[in-house]
C-alpha cells in the first residue's frame, strides 16, 4: 500500500483529506507540528486518529523554531514589504524538515499537505520538501479535489463521519504560532474596509487599551533578547510573555495588500505583539552600535533576508551565506532599550549600551563640546569636489 505524511492541523480542510487520500488507496500517517500556537493537540491527534488515520506523530518544535528560525528573523530585522513579520512563513520551512524526516521513518513514498494551490505555503513547504529529499513525490489534495466550496466539505465531513468542530459559517482563515497570527479571507477581502475588531485574536483593541501607558526595558546580547525589565528569561518564556504584555497594550498589528509569490496581491491582517516589540527593542539597539555604512548595508540585507524567507528559500545557499554576514553584524549589539507600549503603539524612549558609537560630547550643542567644527570647511570642499564642473 502507499504511505503517505500528511501535515495535519485538525482542521476541516486536512481532516477531509485524510478520507480523500484513504479513498486514494493511501495509508495516511498525520504529523502535527507544534509551534506554540493555542492549540490542544491531544485532541488533535485523536481527531487524526478518529477521522482514519493509521498513526499520527506530534512533535513540539517550540524550541527548535526559536533558535534556528526565530533568532535569525531577529537579528536580521526581518520584515516582508514593510509589516510582516513572517511568522507563518518562518513555520513552513521547519514543518517541512520533520514531514522529510518521518517520512524517511516512516518509509513513505508520498508527504502532503493541506494548502490550497493560490498560496505561499504550498510553495514553501514543495520546495523544502524538494531541497531536502528530492526524490520524495508530493500530494495537495486541495489543488486536485472536487470540493468547491466550505459547504461542500463540511458535507463530505458529515457524511463519512468525519470528526470535525465547524459551523458552515467559518469567518476568517487563521494560521498561529508563537511569533504571530496571520488573518484572511472573509470580510477581509474588501480592502476598502477596515478590519472588524473581532477578526483580531492576540491583541486588544487600541482604542480599549490601558489610558496610561507601558514601559519595558529589552535588553540583548551579540542581537539576542536576553531580559525584560532587567530579568533574564529563556527566549520561549520571553515571547509568550510579550504577547501578552504587548497584545493588552494593543501593540502588534498590521493590516496590508502583499504581494504573493504566485503572482496576485492578496490583503491580510497580521498579530505579533511579541515580534513587534523585539524587532523595534533590536532595531533602536543596532542604531546605537552599528556605524553608518555597516547599517546601510544591513537595511539591503534586512529586504533580501525577508524575501527569501518569504520565497520559501530558507535552505538556500544564498540564505545561509547572508546569516554569515548577519551573524558577524551582531558582535556589538549588546545593551538595553526601554519601550514605551501605548494604545497600540511601540516606540524606543531609552537606549543604552557599552558599544555605542553616540559621543555626546561630539553630538552636543552644550558648552561641554569637544567637535571641532572648523574641520567641516575642509571636509566640506573635498566632500563635494566631484561634484563641480
Ligand atoms: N500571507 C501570509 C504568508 O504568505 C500568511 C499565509 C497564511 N495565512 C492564513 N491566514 N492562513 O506568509
Amino acid at each position: 500500500m502507499k504511505k503517505i505524511v500528511l501535515a495535519y492541523s485538525g482542521g476541516l480542510d486536512t481532516s477531509c483529506a485524510i478520507k480523500w487520500l484513504k479513498d486514494k488507496g493511501f495509508e495516511v500517517v498525520c504529523f502535527i507540528a507544534d509551534l506554540g500556537q493555542d492549540e490542544d493537540f491531544q485532541k488533535i491527534e485523536e481527531r487524526a486518529l478518529a477521522g482514519g488515520a493509521s498513526k499520527v506523530y506530534v512533535k513540539d518544535l517550540k524550541d527548535e523554531f526559536i533558535k534556528d528560525f526565530i533568532i535569525p528573523a531577529i537579528k536580521a530585522n526581518a520584515v516582508y514589504e514593510g509589516k510582516y513579520l513572517l511568522a507563518t512563513a518562518l513555520g513552513r520551512p521547519l514543518i517541512a524538515k520533520y514531514l522529510v524526516e518521518v517520512a524517511h521513518k516512516e518509509k513513505a513514498e508520498y508527504v502532503g499537505h493541506g494548502c490550497t494551490g493560490k498560496g505561499n505555503d504550498q510553495v514553501r513547504l514543495e520546495v523544502t520538501t524538494g531541497i531536502l529529499d528530492p526524490k520524495l513525490k508530493i500530494i495537495a489534495p486541495l489543488r486536485e479535489w472536487e470540493f468547491k466550496s466550505r459547504e461542500e466539505e463540511i458535507d463530505y465531513a458529515l457524511k463519512h463521519n468525519i470528526p470535525i468542530d465547524v459551523t458552515k459559517k467559518k469567518v476568517y482563515s487563521l494560521d498561529r504560532n508563537l511569533w504571530g497570527i496571520s488573518i484572511e479571507a472573509g470580510i477581509l477581502e474588501n480592502l476598502d474596509q477596515e478590519p472588524p475588531e473581532d477578526a483580531y485574536i492576540m491583541t486588544k483593541s487600541p482604542n480599549s487599551a490601558s489610558t496610561y501607558p507601558k514601559y519595558v526595558e529589552i535588553s540583548f546580547e551579540k542581537g539576542v533578547p536576553k531580559k525584560v525589565d532587567g530579568k533574564a528569561y529563556g527566549l520561549k518564556e520571553m515571547i509568550f510573555m510579550l504577547n501578552e504584555i504587548g497584545g493588552a497594550y494593543g501593540v502588534g498589528r498590521s493590516d496590508m495588500v502583499e504581494n504573493r509569490l504566485v503572482g496576485i496581491k492578496s490583503r491580510e491582517i497580521y498579530e505579533a505583539p511579541a515580534g513587534t516589540i523585539l524587532y523595534t527593542a533590536h532595531r533602536e539597539l543596532e542604531c546605537l552600535v552599528l556605524d553608518r555604512e555597516l547599517a546601510h548595508f544591513k537595511e539591503i540585507i534586512s529586504l533580501k533576508y525577508a524575501e527569501l524567507i518569504y520565497y520559501g528559500l530558507w535552505y538556500s545557499q544564498l540564505k545561509e551565506a547572508l546569516d554569515g554576514f548577519i551573524n558577524s553584524t551582531q558582535e556589538h549589539v549588546s545593551g538595553t532599550i526601554r519601550l514605551k507600549l501605548f494604545k497600540g503603539a511601540c516606540v524606543a524612549v531609552g537606549r543604552q549600551s557599552p558599544q555605542s558609537l553616540y559621543k555626546k560630547e561630539l553630538a552636543t550643542y552644550g558648552k561641554e563640546d569637544k567637535f571641532d567644527q572648523k574641520l567641516a570647511e575642509g571636509f566640506i570642499k573635498i566632500w563635494g569636489m566631484p561634484y563641480k564642473r
